[in-house]
C-alpha cells in the first residue's frame, strides 16, 4: 500500500453474502474468523502467520502445538486470543509447482475454511491471499480460485454474512478485483478508514 493513501474496499453481493476486497493486515479484521496462511506443520512463520502469531500472542503457538500438522489443503481452528477475531482457522495452501493438483489443494485450503466457519456456527470471515507469497502461487490464478471456491460455497450455503479478501499489497488487491469483476455483478468500489 502506498503511504498516505487510503485503503479500498470493493463490495459484491452473492445470494444473501457479501464478498468484499479490502486493502488492509488481515490481524485488525473486526471478524468472526480470520484465516491464517499457515505451513503444514503449524509452527508459525513469516508474512501472515508472523503478523497473526505476533498479534495473538504465545498462547497461539501453544495451541498449533497442540494441535500437530496439518496436510496441505487441509485446515484447523484455535482461538484467536489477543486478535480481534474470536478464531483463527489455520489453512495450509500450496507450494506452487505448476502441478493440476496445485489448484484443487488451493481451493480445497478455502473450501475447508469455509466448512469450518459454518460448523462453528460463525459468520463472518477473512481471508489473506493464501499461497501468493512465500509459496509463490501466481496471482491472477489463485484469485481466480479463491474467488470462485467462495462463490460455490455461498451458493450451496447461506449461514455466512460475509467473505472478506484481506489484500497487503496493491498488485494483490488489482488482481482480485479483476477476478471478482469477472466473476460477480454489481461491484461498489469506495475509500475506507485505514
Ligand atoms: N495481512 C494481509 N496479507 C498479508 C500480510 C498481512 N499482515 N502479510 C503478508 N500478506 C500477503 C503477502 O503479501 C502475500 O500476498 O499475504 C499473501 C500470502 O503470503 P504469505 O504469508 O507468505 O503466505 P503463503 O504464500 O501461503 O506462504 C505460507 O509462509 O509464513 C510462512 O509459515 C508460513 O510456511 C508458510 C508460508
Amino acid at each position: 500500500m502506498q503511504a498516505n493513501s487510503s485503503p479500498k474496499e470493493a463490495k459484491y453481493q452473492r445470494n444473501q453474502s457479501v464478498i468484499a476486497l479490502r486493502q488492509g493486515n488481515i490481524v485488525d479484521q473486526d471478524v468472526d474468523v480470520i484465516v491464517n496462511a499457515a505451513n503444514s506443520a503449524l509452527s508459525g512463520g513469516g508474512g501472515v502467520d508472523g503478523a497473526i502469531h505476533r498479534a495473538a500472542g504465545p498462547e497461539l503457538l501453544a495451541a498449533c502445538r497442540m494441535l500437530g500438522a496439518c496436510p496441505t489443503g487441509e485446515t484447523r481452528i484455535t482461538k484467536g486470543y489477543r486478535l480481534r477475531a474470536s478464531h483463527v482457522i489455520h489453512a495450509v495452501g500450496p507450494v506452487y509447482r505448476g502441478r493440476v493438483q496445485d489448484a484443487d489443494l488451493l481451493a480445497s485450503a478455502y473450501r475447508s475454511s469455509l466448512l469450518l466457519t459454518t460448523q462453528h456456527q460463525l459468520t463472518t470471515i477473512a481471508f489473506p491471499s493464501i499461497s501468493t507469497g512465500a509459496y509463490r502461487y501466481p496471482l491472477d490464478q489463485a484469485s481466480l480460485i479463491a474467488l470462485q471456491t467462495v462463490i460455490t460455497y455461498l451458493d450451496q450455503h447461506r449461514d455466512i454474512a460475509l467473505v472478506r479478501f484481506v489484500l497487503w499489497e496493491d498488485q494483490a488487491y488489482r488482481a482480485y478485483k479483476q477476478a471478482a469483476d469477472k466473476l460477480l455483478s454489481s461491484g461498489q468500489e469506495k475509500m475506507v478508514n485505514p
